[in-house]
């Protein structure tokens, strides 16, 4: 029998593995490294995409041996990693970790792990290949690059082998921080070696999304103002903010989600077909697109943001964001945010993008839904349609990842009775194997060399421009608050009311 592709993984193109490296982890004990990074590592090395010469490193401030970080590594990945657990995998990869103990301004320390790479090149094989991970506060970074500008680490040509860095969002706090910041590590790095992470590009949906376009001829011809309505992107978290508070109540939703995920997303929805599936080619389109993003003239109008009240969810009594833990009482951070932009180009012009996140809404999904405009013309009688409403096509980012296609059916019997149905393809259904996690891919990319997936310095730079302006609207002003567990404040429903529309129930 010929083995169906999309279940038989056997044919597949061999996986590309990367060449021998250490991969340098900073804040190896904060959250993002333990949920996140250390499990993605244990499922690269379970399915055999790291070198048989590669080695862990982490640095953070703690009094601690490489058995104090194996314990903490293990714990981790035994708790998120998405594969199973294969402890002869874990032994292997064990074999080769190292910590190194320090604070960030301390020289010691930072010459302490340049000599400890150099030795690896020795006794490990690494060939002077290393990946540096920023897992930390962004206020470290300039004191963690200049050290490495003085310890000479961050040189391919000093080292013999390749260094890169890979920088974890926000990149900056506005156009200005980002510009700075940009120069900083463009000072240190030769910009080829820097890869900016924005998780959401990792994700194989948003993948998909590129495939869906560009290698489909049934929605682009349909993919533009003559056919589309409106575009929602939609972000929604069930969470709170947990425990970062001191982070988040400095950045708040736009910043920690709009300026980079959501406008990611907007990017490789409304771009156009890149010339060849390249860093430089995707980036090039995805640049245009975010430069021709506009505000509405009037944000009293097209922006609202809100802050979560207490309430329930999931069957359980949350707290409001002002009495979380090391939240101020009076804070005006907003923790959901809602925008109508504008993409001014031949392909976009006239069509609403309306962008929207939340923390405490009640479920978490992200997806992205093309609303085409109603037929111009039915045959059928006024009362038969009124149940019909626009045709969608939703590209399901998470979870129940997919796209589902909503359009109008006839209703079985006798009258001409046409109402709308969906018609849904499910990753989980078509393929047999799970999708890597976003952060497995992206690192498996860094250690590769391949920047497809990361943001450039100019797409960070464009997505502030729009940033900007609403931020500078909103200092000050009080958010609306809205009851934990509902879909955000009245006032986002009224946004799109006033624009003769409704927000999708995702
Ligand atoms: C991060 C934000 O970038 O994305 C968090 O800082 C948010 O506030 C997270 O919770 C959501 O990621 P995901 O992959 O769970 O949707």
């Amino acid at each position: 029998m010929t083995p169906n592709p999309l279940r038989d993984p056997s044919d597949r193109r061999l996986p590309r593995v990367p060449e021998p490296c250490a991969l340098v982890v900073f804040g190896v004990t904060g959250d993002l490294a333990r949920k996140k990074l250390l499990p993605a590592i244990y499922d690269l090395a379970n399915r055999g995409l790291l070198p048989t010469d590669f080695v862990l490193l982490g640095f953070a401030r703690r009094d601690w041996g490489d058995e104090d970080f194996e314990t903490l590594a293990r714990k981790s990945a035994q708790q998120h990693a998405r594969t199973a657990w294969d402890e002869q995998v874990w032994q292997r990869l064990m074999n080769d970790i190292k910590f190194v103990p320090g604070s960030f301004d301390d020289d010691d320390s930072f010459d302490t792990l340049a000599s400890t790479l150099d030795e690896l090149r020795e006794s490990h094989g690494i060939r002077g290949n290393a990946a540096f991970y920023l897992s930390i506060p962004p206020s470290m970074f300039p004191v963690v690059l200049k050290q490495m500008e003085r310890t000479g680490m961050a040189s391919n040509k000093a080292n013999g082998g390749w260094r890169r860095i890979v920088v974890e969002k926000p990149f900056g706090h506005d156009l200005k921080s980002a510009l700075e910041l940009n120069g900083l590590v463009d000072d240190v790095f030769t910009p080829g070696d820097v890869f900016r992470i924005d998780h959401y590009l990792g994700k194989e949906t948003v993948q998909n999304l590129m495939a869906l376009r560009f290698a489909n001829q049934l929605f682009e011809p349909v993919w533009n103002s003559n056919f589309v309505d409106s575009v929602q992107i939609t972000m929604a978290e069930d969470v709170g903010i947990g425990g970062r508070a001191a982070f988040y109540d400095a950045t708040g939703a736009a910043r920690d989600v709009l300026q980079n995920h959501l406008l990611q997303l907007l990017a490789l929805t409304a771009m156009e077909e890149p010339v060849e599936f390249s860093a430089e080619a995707i980036a090039v389109e995805k640049i245009k697109v975010l430069r021709a993003i506009t505000l509405p003239p009037d944000l009293t109008k097209h922006a609202v943001r809100g802050q979560y009240d207490q309430g329930w969810l999931a069957g359980e009594r949350v707290k409001g964001y002002r009495h979380e833990d090391l939240v101020p009482a009076d804070s005006l951070t907003e923790t959901y945010a809602a925008v109508r932009l504008d993409v001014q180009t031949r392909r976009w012009a006239g069509v609403p993008f309306y962008l929207r996140t939340g923390k405490r809404l009640p479920r978490r999904v992200t997806e992205i839904a093309v609303v085409f405009k109603k037929a111009p013309h039915l045959p059928f009688s006024k009362t038969d349609t009124e149940e019909l409403g626009h045709n969608q096509l939703v590209i399901r980012v998470q979870p129940d990842e997919g796209i589902t296609m909503k359009f109008g059916s006839k209703v079985p019997g006798s009258a001409m009775e046409v109402r709308d149905v969906s018609m849904d393809f499910l990753y989980g259904e078509s393929f047999t194997e799970a999708s890597p996690e976003a952060y497995e891919r992206l690192i498996l990319d860094v250690l590769l060399g391949d920047a497809t997936l990361f943001p450039r310095n100019a797409e960070v730079e464009a997505s502030w421009r729009v940033i900007d302006p609403l931020e500078e609207f909103w200092a000050g002003q009080q958010p609306y608050l809205y009851r934990a567990g509902e879909w955000g404040p009245k006032a986002a429903d009224e946004m799109l009311a006033a624009d003769g529309r409704t927000w999708r129930r995702p």
